[in-house]
């Protein structure tokens, strides 16, 4: 009990402090802007060694990147610890049906060279990436383009396949008023940059150049692992030749492209995501239950209902669900940062005094985080009265972002996105030291 006043206290002066520099400390400024660095500062609001402070991984699931197995030891690094992230195999079946969808609406116009074939290219976030791994399968199964190896669909890129020869894919076909056309995926790759960041937008708008180049009206419909690709890919391409292009996160720009041509998207709920991201270590700070504002509505009205998440308790991972976003629906989701209305009514914030977090983004440019993903934590932390500090990583190596976690002690919890899945280590080493 004492303890418990004592941290009240110290959090409350802390409040005031921060509100004194003009605080709230949000942005994307280097690290190093709130704490002193290094030499204590010690602005975390109780004496919580760090190895036991809540921690949450999004976006990037803990997991071996060649086999997909999570790891759970990261996953469970202490009793707070929690995985957000989103339905991936539900969401690429979406996205592959989607796809579908349009082919069987459009039927009459999608065969561009009128030779049968409908050629379509893909592009591959990160082969190592679950989510990127669910879509490529999630499109091919849809197509019928994968062949299965191992008991599940071939995610690897294809290179090229003009000739319908590759053994990673096989030709799928699909029947529309009679006709039976044939589907071929004529051409894939990872779209990975020379200095290594994955999910990389201008290398696929550079990759799209190449495609047209080879395949040119060949090329009916454009796929993309996310939308960060898909419009660089419609602003280079795509949209001058009228081909549609699906991609994945609905962020606001690629929402508003659908108005133009842009085939659709999938929303993977990031408005959701972002409210758990912050929410569970909001519940596990306050020593509440972990339901808390999740699926048991908290003091101020905030609740989610099972049709846009689930938590999963063997692997401590909470899930949202993904809703498809076409040319039917598309005006309700102009906006990717708006908070979702269910969980978006203030803490006290005597009850929930501030709390300092550590939050990393992995990649400064990747357009999902970057434009969707961040503005929404940015609206939810105030409604949390969390006091996030916002680390912008490189994309590239971990270390990047690492050597910003230099003084853990200064912060209360930590919401780590990392640049490969197999790195969890990395930040756990810290933490437990
Ligand atoms: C998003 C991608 C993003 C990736 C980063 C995925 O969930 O859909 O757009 O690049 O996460 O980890
Ligand atoms: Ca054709």
């Amino acid at each position: 009990m004492k303890k418990r006043i004592l941290a009240l206290s110290l959090s409350a002066a802390m409040a005031l402090s921060l509100a004194a520099c003009g605080g709230g400390g949000e942005g994307t400024q280097p690290s190093g802007s709130q704490e002193t660095g290094g030499g204590g500062g010690g602005a975390a609001t109780s004496e919580v060694a760090n190895k036991d402070k809540p921690l949450v991984w999004f976006n990037r699931q803990p997991s071996n990147s060649s086999t997909g197995e999570l790891d759970m030891a990261a996953l469970s690094f202490n009793e707070n610890t929690y995985y957000v992230g989103f339905d991936a195999n539900q969401g690429a079946e979406l996205q592959g049906t989607m796809i579908v969808d349009y082919i069987k609406a459009h039927a009459a116009e999608i065969d561009r060279n009128g030779d049968g074939i409908i050629g379509y290219v893909l592009a591959v976030g990160d082969i190592g990436h679950n989510d990127s791994i669910a879509r490529t399968r999630g499109v091919r199964a849809a197509l019928g383009t994968g062949v299965e190896k191992d008991g599940v669909i071939d995610s690897a890129p294809v290179g090229t396949n003009a000739d319908g020869s590759s053994t990673i894919v096989k030709d799928g076909s699909i029947e529309v008023d009679g006709t039976t056309y044939t589907i071929r995926e004529l051409a894939s790759q990872e779209m990975k940059n020379s200095a290594g960041a994955t999910w990389d937008a201008a290398t696929a708008g550079n990759a799209i150049g190449t495609w047209a180049s080879s395949f040119g009206d060949q090329i009916d419909i454009v796929a993309s692992n996310n939308d960060g690709m898909g419009m660089s890919m419609f602003n280079s391409w795509s949209k001058a030749n009228g081909v549609p292009t699906f991609g994945y996160d609905a962020n606001s720009d690629a929402v508003a492209a659908i108005a133009e041509g842009y085939g659709g998207t999938i929303s993977q709920h990031a408005d959701v995501q972002a409210y758990l991201t912050l929410r569970v270590l909001r519940n596990a700070l306050d020593g509440v239950d972990i339901d808390m504002g999740i699926g048991t509505a908290d003091e101020a009205g905030n609740v989610l209902t099972d049709d846009v998440f689930y938590y999963d308790e063997a692997t401590r991972s909470y899930y949202a669900l993904n809703v498809a976003v076409t040319a039917d629906n598309y005006q309700e989701f102009l906006d990717s940062t708006v908070t979702y209305e269910p969980v978006s009514k203030q803490l006290d914030a005597t009850a929930h005094p501030t709390k300092n977090v550590w939050l990393n983004i992995y990649n400064s440019a990747d357009n999902f985080l970057g434009s969707t993903y961040q503005p929404l934590l940015q609206k939810y932390d105030d409604l949390l009265n969390l006091n996030v500090e916002y680390i912008a990583g490189d994309g590239q190596t971990e270390s990047n972002i690492t050597n910003r976690l230099g003084n853990p002690s200064a912060y209360d919890a930590f919401a780590i996105n990392m640049v490969k899945t197999d790195n969890a280590a990395s930040y756990t080493g810290i933490l437990g030291q």
